[in-house]
């Protein structure tokens, strides 16, 4: 099928327009990349494990009341979404320590941190995506100190329904970056992808099942997808 042009070509995705302006059509690739995109590999089948489990994640958030730019499935690999100018921020919220948090401070990988800890990152892939503090994201006009006070509290609730839902089915959310949108008539809503390129998943043995599979060279990723995709599907099929 003809897609056209993207408006926007991100590194794992594509979006496109749609026949109405107030929508457009996010197309999932099998592309994946660490170290902003200093790594980067095909995964064929990738792009529609992520589309299906995004898919199903956003129903499930909007079943809790959050409110997301998800309408509805076009295909495997394509979601219909409302339009939305998206908010330069990544919002991480983090139940247990790894990453860059253990980087940073040292804290031991896996450790339990004793609240969720909500973190703001620049949106900039020539910066690197750094670490923001709030007078940072007033330095650079990025967002009004009310909004950052609604995603931070948007990202908190998102994330524990996340972590819920994976308990469900015996499976730990380490952590999960939440990027928003403002649609045309200035309302914020959780917008981008909710799968395992942008969140990670353990077992309760530790088994990591999400990019950290590419990243560190921790797995077959395809494998680690489809078991996510696979358990939640069986658990929640209305979603
Ligand atoms: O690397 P770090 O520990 O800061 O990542 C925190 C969370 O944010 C992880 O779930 C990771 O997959 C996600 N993340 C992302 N995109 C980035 C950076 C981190 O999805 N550019």
């Amino acid at each position: 099928e003809p897609r056209g042009t993207p408006l926007y070509a991100g590194k794992s995705k594509k979006v496109f327009a749609a026949d109405d302006p107030d929508r457009v059509r996010v197309v999932f690739t099998d592309a994946v990349t660490a170290g902003d995109g200093a790594k980067r590999e095909e995964f064929p089948g990738k792009g529609e494990l992520a589309a299906r489990t995004s898919a199903l994640l956003f129903r499930a958030l909007a079943a809790k009341g959050i409110r997301t730019h998800f309408l509805r499935e076009l295909a495997p690999v394509e979601h219909l979404v409302r339009r939305v100018r998206i908010i330069p921020l990544e919002v991480v919220v983090r139940f247990l320590a790894t990453g860059s948090l253990s980087r940073r401070l040292g804290i031991p990988e896996g450790q339990p941190l004793p609240f969720p800890l909500v973190e703001l990152y620049y949106k900039s892939d020539e910066l690197g995506d750094p670490l923001l503090t709030e007078d940072h994201v007033a330095l650079l006009g990025l967002a009004s100190p009310e909004v950052v006070r609604y995603l931070k509290d948007e990202a908190r609730r998102a994330a524990e329904a996340l972590r819920e839902i994976f308990a469900a089915v015996d499976l730990v959310l380490v952590d999960v970056k939440f990027e928003f949108g403002e649609t045309s008539d200035g309302e914020i809503v959780l917008a981008d992808e909710l799968s395992p390129d942008s969140m990670r998943i353990w077992t309760k043995e530790g088994e990591r099942l999400d990019k950290d599979r590419f990243r560190r060279d921790l797995g077959d990723l395809l494998e680690g997808y489809a078991f996510v995709y696979r358990r939640l599907a069986e658990r929640f099929p209305e979603f």
